[in-house]
């Protein structure tokens, strides 16, 4: 019984939040029921269900896709290039049903990959692609994973529906997915499109999972006996009670001119959607006038889509530029003589990696193929070869950085050619970042876009320059008010004082996270120490290895870095080890005596997602708590990440407290806050 509560509640919670984008409970909580949830389910293996919220991602791969019928079949469309051939639509519909005023539901079209769902007493039963209409392929496991398709529908559902919609990637998630394929150097998706589709046939459900699929709900196929409405709108309003997605952009109208306003304004305001479309569909209202409208061939009379223009152009690839990214990424990109494509004027386009032009056989002087999907840069899709004239350029990278001069590394792992120079100027935002983020040098107020800002109007040249910034100059930037200005500077004041260790891990020395930096700050009193350590001393300590060795000497080799410490240090910034305190200790270093965390023992279980177990266990240490391996009436806390072992239910008997991840990270930053006062 709680079982079922449980899941009702779970799935609702899901609805909310994944469909609605309204959710009415924390993150805490909600993790909470699901822990719940997979512990009952633990315990009583039989009752685990297909539409339980522990099951929309299965773990085995499956060997290929069975062929699936569907009972409707799924029809593509009649497509219309111009109002005129809308136009001409709308009369012929109209003449078949003899002269009748009719409604139209407009709704976006998605450029996604059809899929058809089916539910059997309103649990998911099966989805599959649309194949050739008539038969697709069981892609059930992969579907159950994208979180806005419900396992189990809500309210009054027919005893068996089945509902069409189109899958799609939302932008951004192409966008992060081709970034980590550039990084790994595999082949990047030319268009959300092909990446969606090709995600939804992954073997493994686990590989479809990562990708971050979403759906909208565009028609309803069978439904049993009976039709859910009498109208195709209220038909969708139905399925979207049911907690199906439906798009929130549907319009039904009464006029053509209506529908060309309304085509009009997508065409110009598309590009601010979070996902690709490529037209409008337009769809006669009554369901009694689409069944006497009926199909040609494998379109519906019925409906037709009204397709934005072509978003391809050729044009003349005039040169290569090469830009340098955050992370020293050297990136190449073209540059066109200008061309409209879909409506706007194209004059630059990503190229991503030298390899990539090459397996596109991009020259310099070629005509290309020019594509612009959604909002996305637009990219160069192939040359045209018949109109080359034999004075094309083959591209080769700079071998030294077009922003600093130094020498370009690339590994064979790698498809990205990289500047190593930590301190070049394209990368300095990235380490700014970092240097002031709360595990460095804390320095509160001063987020990301702050950073850029301070960068882009020149204050800040290096990390030190921090030390040197003034209230004033910092007023004089644009939507800088005086209470985020003396905040900014009290905390950059504040951060002088902070643990050798931070200090060594906020200056992002390649390789060292926040453990090694504790490491070294434990084996050294001073940075100035450290920076006369060579690779033998350093690979003599226990912990540190040949790479962690030549990473730090090579960082204390590059005058700029010993520039930027000498800095540091004629700022005031504390950069050797408060003695007493051995060295450890994220604290800051006045707080000898009263340790927040004194006299309390920690038992950590479970996978933390913000830190090691290691590192969790340094920051109790650091604030003077102590831990242990084992649950007992003395522990006073069990820190319990994913997937906690044995350890919580010893705690749940002993009545011990039990803090998550999120509640340990704020006793963590309270303590700090409180220590550092
Ligand atoms: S209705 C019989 N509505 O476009 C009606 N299709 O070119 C069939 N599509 O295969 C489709 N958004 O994958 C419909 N709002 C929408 C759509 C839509 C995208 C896709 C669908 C279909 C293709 C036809």
């Amino acid at each position: 019984y709680r079982l079922e509560q449980l899941k009702k509640e779970i799935n609702y919670h899901n609805h909310r939040y994944y469909v609605l984008d309204n959710p009415v409970t924390g993150d805490g909580e909600y993790d909470q029921l699901m822990r719940e949830l997979k512990g009952l389910e633990e315990q009583y293996p039989e009752l685990v269900t297909m539409d339980s919220p522990t099951q929309r991602v299965g773990s085995s791969p499956v060997a290929g896709f069975a062929q699936v019928e569907h009972p409707v079949p799924m029809l593509s469309l009649a497509n219309a290039f111009s109002f005129e051939e809308l136009q001409a639509w709308h009369r012929r519909v109209k003449n078949l049903l003899d002269g009748a005023e009719f409604r139209m539901m407009c709704e976006l079209k998605i450029d996604g990959l059809a899929v058809s769902l089916s539910y059997e007493n309103g649990i998911m039963v099966q989805g599959s692609t649309r194949g050739d209409g008539f038969r697709g392929e069981d892609v059930t496991q992969n579907l159950r994973t994208v979180k806005t398709i419900p396992l189990a529908l809500m309210g009054d559902y027919p005893m068996s529906l089945e509902v069409r919609g189109e899958v799609y990637m939302p932008l951004e998630s192409f966008k992060k997915l081709n970034e980590e394929r550039q990084a790994r150097g595999e082949p990047l998706f030319v268009n959300p499109r092909n990446s969606g589709a090709g995600s939804i046939r992954q073997l493994d459900p686990r590989a479809t999972a990562s990708r971050n699929l979403d759906i909208f709900i565009y028609g309803v196929g069978h439904t049993g006996n009976g039709t859910l409405a009498d109208n195709h709108s209220d038909a969708l309003q139905r399925v979207g009670e049911m907690g199906l997605k439906v798009s929130p952009h549907n319009v039904l109208c009464d006029s053509m001119e209506e529908v060309e306003d309304l085509y009009r304004s997508w065409l110009e305001r598309r590009h601010q959607l979070p996902y690709q479309i490529d037209g409008m569909v337009v769809k006669v209202d009554p369901y009694q006038y689409q069944d006497q409208l009926g199909y040609v061939g494998r379109e519906p009379r019925w409906a037709i889509a009204y397709k934005f223009p072509a978003a391809q152009a050729v044009t003349q690839l005039l040169d290569i530029g090469v830009n340098v990214g955050r992370t020293g990424s050297l990136n190449p990109y073209a540059v066109l003589e200008p061309v409209s494509v879909g409506g706007a004027m194209v004059k630059l386009a990503t190229l991503h990696n030298e390899e990539d032009i090459h397996r596109k056989d991009l020259r310099v002087g070629d005509w290309v193929v020019v594509e612009r999907a959604g909002e996305v840069i637009p990219q160069v899709v192939a040359p045209v070869e018949d109109r080359r004239t034999g004075e094309e350029q083959i591209f080769r990278m700079p071998e030294t950085c077009p922003v600093c001069g130094t020498q370009v590394v690339k590994t064979e792992s790698e498809a990205m050619h990289r500047c190593p120079n930590i301190a070049c100027p394209a990368q300095f935002f990235e380490l700014l970042k970092h240097f002031v983020s709360k595990g460095a040098m804390d320095i509160d107020g001063l987020g990301e876009q702050w950073c850029r800002i301070v960068i882009d109007a020149g204050l800040v040249k290096d990390a030190a320059d921090l030390y040197f910034l003034t209230k004033d100059q910092l007023l004089g930037l644009d939507r800088m008010g005086d209470k985020l200005a003396t905040k900014i500077i009290d905390n950059i004041q504040a951060s002088k004082h902070r643990s050798l260790a931070r200090v060594f891990f906020a200056l992002g020395i390649l390789h060292i996270g926040s453990e090694m930096a504790e490491l070294l700050a434990q084996t050294h009193r001073s940075i100035e120490q450290l920076s006369r350590a060579s690779t033998e001393d350093l690979t003599n300590i226990a912990g540190i290895g040949p790479k962690i060795a030549s990473s730090v000497v090579a960082y204390f080799s590059v005058d700029l870095n010993l520039e930027v410490i000498a800095k540091l240090r004629e700022a005031g910034v504390e950069l050797e080890r408060a003695e007493t305190k051995g060295g450890l200790g994220f604290g800051s270093q006045e707080e000898q005596e009263e340790q927040p965390l004194s006299g309390l023992s920690f038992v950590l279980t479970g996978t933390l997602n913000s830190m090691s177990r290691s590192a969790a266990e340094a920051q109790i240490k650091g604030y003077g708590g102590s831990t242990s391996s084992n649950v007992t009436r003395k522990t006073d806390y069990l820190v319990a990440g994913a997937e906690p072992g044995s350890k919580l239910a010893a705690a749940n008997r002993l009545g011990t407290q039990v803090l998550g991840e999120e509640e340990f990270l704020s006793l963590l930053a309270e303590n700090e806050g409180g220590a550092k006062s």
